[in-house]
Parts: structure tokens; sequence; C-alpha cells
């Protein structure tokens, strides 16, 4: 089972690609999480090429479409998420029968530097990816003070955050053997 995992922050130390690389940590045998490295590269969106879409967006497309379940992990910026990754979903949900983002299992997380853990923005990425169609858990996990939250190698240094990611995994896995057993049926 593979998720993907779509951080919304274009940051080098970005403390939401950091949750992330924590949930890779956190995983079953059975599933692999694959960082999407190529949010920079998407052009803003235009609707007059969204016939021709641009090599970047049929890239993260195709990435959607190869995983079994999506992870995003949203920093808030001015109480909204920030405008690459809103750009990338808005190419994603085009056309918005054949987006890969349909019925796909999705979850939110989100870490910011202020008190509220970017509870904004994951309530409104949620919002988006339902929009588009995706089957987004009914949960968020907010990661508030996140430059104090991140040992230096990497892991969570609150258990009850750890607990809320790996809770938060073992729901999207079951989301997706859910999906999997309605296929099948
Ligand atoms: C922020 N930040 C922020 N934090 C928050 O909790 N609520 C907010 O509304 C905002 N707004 C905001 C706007 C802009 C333009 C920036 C650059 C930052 C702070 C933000 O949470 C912090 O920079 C995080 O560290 C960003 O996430 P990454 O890049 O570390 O993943």
């Amino acid at each position: 089972m593979r998720i993907l995992a779509i951080s919304g922050s274009l940051r080098r130390d970005s403390h939401n690609t950091a949750l992330l690389r924590a949930a890779a940590q956190l995983l079953p045998p059975e599933v692999e999480l694959v960082l999407y490295e190529g949010l920079r590269d998407i052009p803003p969106y235009d609707d007059d090429e969204h016939h021709a879409q641009p090599a970047s967006v049929q890239r993260l497309k195709q990435a959607i479409a190869e995983a079994d379940a999506v992870l995003v992990s949203t920093p808030e910026y001015n109480h909204s998420i920030p405008g690459q990754l809103k750009n990338a979903l808005d190419w994603v949900s085009r056309p918005l029968i054949s987006s890969p983002l349909r019925n796909k299992p999705a979850a939110v997380v989100g870490a910011s530097t202020g008190m509220f853990g970017a509870v904004w923005a994951q309530a409104e990425a949620r919002k988006v990816l339902q929009a588009i169609g995706a089957r987004v858990l009914d949960r968020e996990l907010p990661v508030p003070s996140a430059d104090d939250q991140f040992h230096p190698d990497g892991r969570l240094s609150d258990e009850e955050t750890e607990r809320g990611l790996a809770a938060t995994i073992e729901e999207l896995t079951a989301a997706v053997a859910e999906r999997r057993e309605r296929i099948a049926a």
C-alpha cells in the first residue's frame, strides 16, 4: 500500500515536511510513504492550458494515481493554505471527472509555529480535497509550536502528537482497505 505525502511548504527546513518524514517512521510494514517533491515546479493555474497540462502537473497527477492514499501536511498562511498547495490542487482537479483525487482516501495534518497548529489551514485543505471528490478523513492533527516539536533525528518530541499521527495513518490505511473491498465486491 502506498501513501503519497504532499507537504504544502516549499521551505527547505519545513516543519510540515518534517511531519511527513516523522509519519514515514510510523508505518506498518505493508505501507510505504512516498514524499512528493515537485510542488515547486508547478506553474500558476491557467484555465487556457487545462487541456494540455504541463509536465509537472502530469507528474503530480500520475503520482496521485499510483498511490492508494494521499497525506497532506499543510502550513497555515494567513489562516488558509499556502497558494502553492491550492494551485497544485486546482490543477489536479481538472478535468474533475478524471481527477486522480476522486474517491481517493486522503488525510490532512498540519504544523505551524503558532499556538493553534494550522487548524484553519487544515479545515481549508480538507474542504478543497472534498470539493475535488477525495474521501477525506474526518480528523485533523494540529501541531502547534512546531519549532519545539521535533528531536534532532526528526522524531516527534510529543508522544500525544506521535500517537495522533500514527492514528491518522491507521485510519487512512483502513480507508484504503475498505475501498478495495468495495471495489472487489
Ligand atoms: C505564517 N505563519 C502562520 N502561522 C499560523 O499559525 N497562522 C497563520 O495564519 C500564519 N500565517 C503565516 C503567513 C505567512 C505568509 C507565513 C510565511 C507564515 C507561520 C507558519 O506557521 C510557519 O512559518 C510555519 O513554520 C510554516 O510551515 P513550514 O514551512 O515550517 O512547513
